[in-house]
């Protein structure tokens, strides 16, 4: 197998391009289709002080709302989400495998999906409401985005911009797990309709909550 260009974007946090076939982007497209019906259907998130979230989201595993987890989701249905599936896990697994060498017993056990529109934006932010400093797995499908990736101190600067396309897979964990992320900006029309996704963006991030 011919390893793929991966680059270390700082330490801890890797991004390798094109990491999944364009069938597995299509199985995850159908998943998360699945997913968005029901038990609790995709939604902007409202946020404690009013403000409403530009991207979509469904969970699996454990219910985000923030700045919390639950297995029911209280703010949307009161339903409990649907269960964490064990290929996700093994693909967890391989992504940790490409991007460190090797996944240690990881076992990610919830996945936020998003589903960004043309204006849809996620400003700067810490993925810090779980109890496990073990890393993030983020995959995208559909249009590119500018992903901006920050240092664990501040939302400024320094930052790395890096644009992330269709099938591309980033891992960020060690000393980069709580560094402040976020997307500026989606570049609408630049994804492939053969994904399954028409239009949009589609980013599915596996973690370890901590909880039981
Ligand atoms: C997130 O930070 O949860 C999403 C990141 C992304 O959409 O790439
Ligand atoms: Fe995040």
């Amino acid at each position: 197998m011919i390893p793929l260009p991966s680059r270390e974007i700082a330490p801890g946090a890797v991004h390798v391009p094109g990491w999944l076939t364009l069938e597995e982007q299509r199985r995850l497209v159908r998943a998360c289709r699945e997913w968005a019906t029901g038990p609790v259907p995709i939604r902007h998130t409202v946020l404690p002080r009013g403000g409403v979230m530009s991207v979509r989201t469904v969970c699996v595993g454990w219910h985000w709302q923030p700045y919390k987890y639950t297995r029911v989701a209280e703010d949307v249905n009161g339903r409990r989400v649907a269960d964490f599936p064990e290929w996700m896990v093994g693909l967890g697994r391989r992504a940790l495998t490409t991007a460190y060498g090797e996944a240690a017993g990881y076992t990610p056990d919830t996945a936020l999906v998003n589903f960004y529109d043309g204006q849809a934006r996620m400003g700067m932010h810490q993925d810090k409401d779980e109890r496990s400093a073990a890393p993030v797995v983020s995959l995208s499908i559909g249009d590119d985005c500018l992903f901006r990736f920050g240092n664990t101190e501040t939302r400024g600067r320094p930052y790395t911009d890096v644009r992330l396309s269709s099938g591309d897979l980033f891992v960020f964990g060690g000393p980069s797990r709580f560094a402040y992320h976020g997307v500026p900006k989606v570049y609408p029309g630049t994804g492939d309709p053969g994904t399954g996704l028409a239009e949009g963006r589609l980013n599915i991030t596996m973690r370890v909550t901590g909880l039981r």
